[in-house]
């Protein structure tokens, strides 16, 4: 089995695991979006491919092993990816580069990233939030609780943050889902 293969089962297994408290659906409507969307700007911005999926897949994974670290998910994660990918062999100069993206996935997009990989995967992620409308509705309303427009309103909230955080190639890449998602959204307040 090669290393991203072996990396897809650790982290689709930890995702069916007893303590992610996200659910499984973290992996079908987070993890495998951003590593869609990461490898999709990978290619257009010239990035490593290999580096930037290695980073989508554990970028959360810190946070599903153990919600406990979620506040500082991005640290934990890189040292997790760190020991998994040393265990694996892979070389020192890659292993560092995997850690930029993971300890950079989070907050402003637009500055502080040290390189291309780590715009790919921190785009990726906002994105992966736009994309999966559906998953920020259920939260919104069943674990939320929240009433139809009160819910619609903060996902639409929650998505327009998103669209803040994303460079040009980002906004080109989900631009039309987003704008589809904002019009069904505020749809009831606009008749
Ligand atoms: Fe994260
Ligand atoms: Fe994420």
């Amino acid at each position: 089995m090669d290393i991203i293969e072996f990396i897809k089962h650790e982290v689709e297994n930890k995702c069916l695991g007893e303590n992610n408290v996200f659910g499984y659906g973290i992996w079908t409507h987070h993890i495998v979006s951003v590593v869609k969307n990461a490898k999709t700007l990978a290619e257009k911005i010239g990035a490593d491919i290999e580096i930037v999926e290695i980073a989508s897949l554990l970028h959360d994974y810190a946070s599903i092993k153990d919600y406990s670290k979620h506040d500082e998910h991005h640290i934990y994660g890189a040292k997790e990816a760190e020991v998994i990918l040393k265990k694996l062999n892979y070389p020192k100069d890659k292993i560092e580069k995997v850690k930029d993206c993971i300890i950079s996935h989070r907050g402003s997009i637009q500055v502080h990233k040290k390189s291309k990989e780590a715009v790919c995967v921190a785009n990726a992620d906002a994105i992966a939030h736009i994309e999966n409308v559906t998953s920020l509705l259920y939260f919104a309303y069943c674990k939320k609780g929240l009433g139809i427009d009160e819910g619609a309103e903060w996902v639409s909230n929650k998505i327009k943050k998103s669209w803040d955080k994303l460079s040009n190639e980002g906004k080109i890449l989900i631009r039309d889902k987003y704008n589809s998602a904002q019009e069904m959204l505020n749809f009831a307040s606009k008749i």
